[in-house]
């Protein structure tokens, strides 16, 4: 499949029939959180995804047309703090750096009076699943084996077969060089939102941070001479010398554009506005615990930015307690 990238935004012919997927069941996030450990393990105090990574903190300011479109205190065209955690996907704290999985920018925009905006963005324009049951499914084909030792191969082909909305992230990850930097992605916030001025004007989007040096991946031939954990430092020294600045960009949505589905990015001829930009200014130490009490749930919004009915979004806040709830208590 054949992807084509264009300032941050990928347009495949898959994706122009925007498919519907059915809601699925409901999942309880802890048969959620039990998947992932079942996939990688009870790795005591770290996130059940996300499990690797690096707390960073710096500044974001607005621009006049996101306060146009947003009544949001972040963009009321002053700085305002941030902090930040890079990361890479999944529940191993090891996983090696060195191949195209997937990496995470999660934002707390720290709002004055002591409001708050969430997020955690990914370095994939589509996510995983489109539903949390089939989440879930796609968790429990990866448990390893007991008599092997590895996943079971049939039962990942079995749930690519009956959930197809699983096809688009690996297809992606797969038609792009893995991540030279974690300054240097596309993080997608692949779920959908509304924006909601002073008039009370509502405008769903998608968002996605684009970093304003332009993206940089591993050649793959270079793959196997890198090593398998760089990325911490590599950002810590980029730092040092400057800061590191993301164009907060959001795409406008038609009112008939499916934005309740992770796996269905909008057209790629949507309008783009620049809604800030964020400068990322300090990387924290290895092991530093600044970031360890945050949980990053998306659904923490300011005023002026509400949800779309998207399932996995919803099913998010749930599972991202939960492993907050573990980790915290030393499991
Ligand atoms: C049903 C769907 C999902 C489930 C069950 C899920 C589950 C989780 C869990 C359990 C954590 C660890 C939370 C913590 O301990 O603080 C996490 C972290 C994370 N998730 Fe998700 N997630 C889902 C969807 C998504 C989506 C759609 C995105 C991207 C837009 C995403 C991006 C991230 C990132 C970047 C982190 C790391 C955040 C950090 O640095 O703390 N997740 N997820």
């Amino acid at each position: 499949m054949k992807y084509l990238v264009t300032a941050g935004l990928i347009a495949a012919a898959p994706f122009v029939a925007a498919p519907t997927f059915a809601q699925g069941a409901p999942v309880d996030p802890t048969a959620m959180v039990d998947a992932f450990e079942g996939v990688f393990g009870v790795q005591n105090g770290f996130r059940r995804s996300g499990a690797r990574g690096v707390c960073a903190s710096g500044t974001f300011v607005g621009t006049k047309e996101a306060k146009g479109l947003s009544s949001a205190s972040a963009f009321s065209g002053k700085p305002v703090p941030v902090t930040v955690r890079f990361s890479i996907g999944g529940g191993n704290p090891k996983a090696p750096e060195n191949a195209s999985t997937v990496r995470g920018m999660a934002l707390q925009f720290n709002l004055p009076k002591n409001e708050q905006w969430l997020m955690a963005n990914i370095n994939t324009p589509v996510f995983t699943a489109a539903t949390p049951e089939s989440m879930l499914a796609f968790l429990q084909a990866r448990k390893p084996d007991p008599a092997t030792g590895k996943p079971n191969p049939d039962l990942i082909k079995a749930t690519f077969e009956k959930y197809p909305d699983q096809k688009a992230q690996p297809a992606y990850l797969a038609s792009v060089d893995a991540a030279a930097s974690f300054g240097a992605q596309n993080y997608w916030g692949v779920n959908g939102f509304y924006l909601v001025n002073a008039k009370g004007k509502k405008q769903p989007i998608k968002w996605v941070f684009e970093p304003v040096s332009g993206v940089e991946g591993i050649p793959k031939d270079k793959l196997a001479t890198t090593p398998t954990m760089f990325l911490n430092d590599e950002l810590r020294a980029r730092v040092a010398k400057a800061p590191v600045e993301f164009r907060f960009m959001a795409q406008l949505a038609d009112a008939n554009d499916v934005i309740n589905s992770a796996v269905t990015p909008l057209p790629a001829e949507r309008k783009k506005v620049s809604l800030g930009t964020l400068k990322v200014t300090k990387v924290e130490a290895e092991g530093s615990a600044t970031c360890n009490d945050i949980n990053f749930d998306p659904n923490v919004l300011p005023k002026g930015v509400e949800p779309s009915n998207d399932p996995i979004l919803e099913a998010r806040s749930g599972a991202y307690a939960v492993s907050q709830g573990r980790r915290l208590s030393g499991n």
